[in-house]
């Protein structure tokens, strides 16, 4: 029988907007709890969501949210840890309450989020942690899908508005990592990807990597976010140990723009082997990323 009602932890984030509004369209009652209804309101304004405010790190109360929903998916994740936000807490610890509560709930299906190079042994301690929850997913006995994006861009993405905004600044960008590989994937195809995967039985047990049609490098993708602006600044690379240090400096800033673990984590190229998946065709950055950036 079709999926016809599911519950979207982090349904308030870039990805989850794009997927609740994807899912609305087809039809599924969609339910996203969230910390703050507010916020809810605004991500999902004129979506028929159903936003329910929830401590989703609370067992009992995810499996209250689950209780006859066909399927949970779990998009909650951070880039950087703050405060008791540690990459165990919230991708470790929280697909285990996760899993526990679907199970608890009666709840057979999750689409579970991951990232690209997620590996326990992984380089940085975002990509172990990705790493763990992949294999307590996969040993959860659920009928469980795990989908591993490259880099994401979309209008509201926090990558390449961040080298655009950047770039209006400063006429000189010094730039660590300058020559990590990326694939990025379009927002709205990895929202494609979990709504198509949703009625797929074949798609049960399986691991997705998703990436755009094109590798770049990261300078090149600083270069085409600044052009889009009208900006064309020097991007000078920086030697690693500086690179390093810079991102260790970086960490004392209010707003964290890199940290020595996104350091780690760009020791790896994250590029895809493999051929997107469902049939979909994934939109080119240079067709997408100018209309948002400019
Ligand atoms: N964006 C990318 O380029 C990218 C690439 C690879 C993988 N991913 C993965 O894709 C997923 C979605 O990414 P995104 O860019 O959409 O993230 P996002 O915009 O930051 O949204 C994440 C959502 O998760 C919830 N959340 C965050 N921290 C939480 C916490 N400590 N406890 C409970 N809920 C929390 C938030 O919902 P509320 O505030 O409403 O509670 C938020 O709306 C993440 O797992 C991320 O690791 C993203």
């Amino acid at each position: 029988m079709a999926i016809q009602s599911v519950c979207v932890l982090g349904g308030t984030g870039f990805v989850g907007r794009h997927l609740v509004r994807l899912l609305c369209e087809q039809k599924v009652a969609v339910h996203v709890p969230t910390r703050s209804t507010g916020k809810a309101r605004q991500a999902l304004a004129s979506l028929p969501a159903k936003a329910v405010q929830a401590d989703v790190h609370d067992v009992a109360q995810l499996a209250r949210l689950f209780a006859g929903m066909d399927a949970v998916i779990n998009l909650v994740g951070i880039l950087h840890e703050q405060g008791g936000q540690t990459f165990q807490r919230v991708h470790v610890e929280l697909p285990r309450k996760v899993i526990e509560a679907a199970r608890a709930a009666g709840v057979g299906r999750l689409l579970h989020m991951s990232a690209l190079n997620a590996a326990p042994d992984g380089p940085s301690a975002y990509l172990r942690s990705k790493g763990e929850a992949e294999q307590l997913v996969q040993a959860s006995g659920l009928q469980a899908t795990i989908f591993r994006p490259s880099v994401i861009f979309g209008a509201e993405d926090s990558f390449l508005n961040l080298f655009a905004r950047m770039a209006k600044w400063t006429p000189v960008l010094p730039l660590a990592c300058a020559d990590a590989r990326f694939q990025p994937v379009w927002v709205e195809d990895v929202a494609r990807v979990y709504v198509q995967s949703l009625n797929d039985a074949d798609s049960i047990g399986q691991r997705y990597d998703l990436c755009g049609p094109q590798v770049y490098r990261l300078r090149e993708l600083v270069a085409f976010a600044a052009a889009c602006r009208g900006r064309h600044p020097l991007i000078v690379p920086l030697p690693s140990p500086v690179a390093y240090l810079q991102a260790a400096a970086m960490e004392w800033l209010p707003v964290k723009l890199m940290t020595r673990d996104n350091f780690y984590s760009m020791q790896q190229d994250s590029v895809c082997k493999c051929a997107f998946p469902f049939g979909i065709t994934p939109a080119r950055l240079e067709d997408i990323a100018p209309q948002y950036l400019s």
